[in-house]
């Protein structure tokens, strides 16, 4: 059964999405499969064919290359990759817990691959038309919204990642001026993830839910919210 959801986007075209195995991931996956709008969705995640591991930018270009086969313009990109924590560490609560190969991975993960991903996709977004790169921040990682200190490298590495979208979109702007880039925070959603962290009294949220509102705010973008960092519901977080 298909869905009138996505229906901003001209039709046909791929659309896909990656860290599709993740709670998030596999939730939009399922909600723009849903959708009548592209003539391929694609997911891609570390057990995809071909994998997608973000540490290794050969996988990302393996994944372009296969998209670029398909000879048909990318109208839409979903990175729902991400990570909280590295293996057997839990975020810090204080400078004494920082550790620099923990910090690296933060960066490694949560930062750089997501910047690799828009070097190898933003050139590949049609430039007639809505297309949309979305990349999935945290509200954590607004600057200007921490107050309560704590979960340093998650913080940063998000951070980094708006900066990254910031600046990305400034250069899409000049080349591409149809095209969106954007960060989106998912809310508290109930994932591997958050899990270990879920606190009463927090509002979380199914993936089911989360993907329909965050492709809702898909479906709403429009260029002037390129460069943007939104929330689910499509309103702008501070830096
Ligand atoms: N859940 C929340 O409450 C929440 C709140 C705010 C922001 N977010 C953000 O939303 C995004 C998705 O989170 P989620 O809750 O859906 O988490 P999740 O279920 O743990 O999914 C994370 C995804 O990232 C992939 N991934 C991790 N390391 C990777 C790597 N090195 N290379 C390629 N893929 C990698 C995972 O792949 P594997 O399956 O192979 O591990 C998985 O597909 C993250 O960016 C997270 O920071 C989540």
């Amino acid at each position: 059964m298909t869905a009138e959801i996505l229906q901003s986007f001209p039709e046909g075209g791929v659309a896909i999405v990656l860290g599709a195995s993740g709670g998030i991931g596999a939730a939009v996956l399922a909600a723009v499969k849903a959708s009548d709008r592209f003539a391929a969705v694609l997911g891609y995640h570390r057990r995809s064919v071909p994998a997608l591991e973000l540490t290794d930018e050969a996988s990302i270009v393996a994944i372009a290359d296969q998209v670029k086969a398909f000879g048909q313009p990318l109208r839409l990109v979903f990175d729902a990759t991400g990570v909280l924590q590295g293996e057997g560490a839990a975020p810090e609560k204080s400078w004494r817990q920082l550790d620099a190969a923990q910090l690296a991975r933060a960066f490694a993960v949560n930062a750089i691959g997501p910047a690799l991903l828009m070097k190898h996709f933003l050139p590949l977004l049609d430039r007639d038309g809505k297309a949309v790169f979305a990349t999935l921040s945290a509200k954590v990682g607004s600057i200007g919204d921490n107050h309560l200190g704590g979960w340093y490298g998650y913080r940063a590495s998000k951070a980094a990642l708006n900066q990254f979208v910031r600046t990305a979109a400034v250069e899409l702007a000049r080349q591409r001026p149809k095209a969106i880039c954007v960060a989106l925070h998912p809310g508290t959603v109930d994932t591997g993830l958050s899990a270990p962290h879920a606190k009463t009294g927090l509002d979380v949220r199914t993936p089911e839910a989360a993907a329909a509102s965050l492709v809702a705010v898909l479906d709403r973008l429009s260029a002037a919210e390129n460069g943007g960092f939104l929330d689910y519901r499509g309103a702008p977080l501070p830096w």
